[in-house]
């Protein structure tokens, strides 16, 4: 694992974003696996300058994103379809029938998790996943369990990320209690993966899922099996590793 230390978040965001904007440089057709989250906001924000200033095109570009709440329409403001047009896609070259979200409207959960994997599968794989962190050590929705789930599947959101996610809706009851997510086998199939975080109160996740043992309590904590992993984090996130 490669750790890269920034100064502040704005740094961590410029730092991510120009390890993105290679990947769009040397593979102008990638498949990019894309994030929501606050963490991220500043590393869409550093791509769209850098769209905008002439150096990074989009026009080739493939988009799957981890996770969508279920039962969100694309045009709520709290869908993950919508974070990512908002923070990304309308402001860049990307052809809007190349980005993939798990479609949060289908209430066949069976049926819109095996339709994701098609649509990863027919992409021929992901080249660069980008991950945020959660303070339970979730990646995408994968909640601590028992167990590593392997494909994409329809999860029960844990208490600590309802509320952690309430501050984005109006009151606890409208934040949706399942999400579809990539299963950690999809995530870990990705050929690199970067990861942002970002603040002091991540610091201790960070050191207990990659530091820590490999455990499904810590989901994370299996990215410390891949071969190509790189942590973009600011000094307060790393404060204790
Ligand atoms: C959300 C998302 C994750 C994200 C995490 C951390 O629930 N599903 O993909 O990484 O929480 O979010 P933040 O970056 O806001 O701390």
């Amino acid at each position: 694992m490669r750790f890269i230390k920034a100064s502040n978040y704005e740094d961590m965001s410029r730092k991510a974003a120009n390890i993105i904007g290679a990947q769009i440089i040397l593979k102008p057709d990638s498949v990019l696996g894309l994030a929501t989250g606050s963490t991220p906001i500043g590393t869409y924000a550093n791509l769209v300058k850098d769209y905008e200033n002439g150096d990074l095109d989009f026009a080739k570009i493939i988009s799957v994103n981890l996770d969508e709440y279920k039962g969100l329409t694309r045009d709520n403001d709290q869908s993950y379809y919508y974070f990512m047009n908002h923070h990304l896609f309308r402001h860049v070259n990307i052809d809007a029938n190349n980005t993939h979200l798990a479609d949060g409207t289908e209430a066949d959960a069976d049926k819109a998790c095996a339709q994701f994997e098609q649509i990863i599968k027919a992409t021929g794989g992901v080249d660069l996943q980008l991950l945020g962190l959660g303070h339970n050590g979730h990646i995408g929705f994968n909640e601590p369990s028992d167990v590593f789930m392997d494909k994409t599947f329809c999860v029960t959101l844990d208490e600590m990320t309802i509320k952690a996610n309430q501050r984005f809706f109006a009151s606890y009851e409208d934040v949706p209690k399942q999400a579809y997510t990539m299963g950690i086998g999809t995530i870990m199939a990705a050929k690199k993966i970067l990861i942002v975080v970002s603040g002091e109160d991540k610091s201790s996740i960070i050191k207990e899922a990659f530091f820590g043992s490999v455990t499904p309590k810590v989901q994370a904590s299996i990215l410390q099996f891949h071969p190509d992993v790189t942590i973009v984090g600011d000094e307060a996130a790393f404060s204790k590793i």
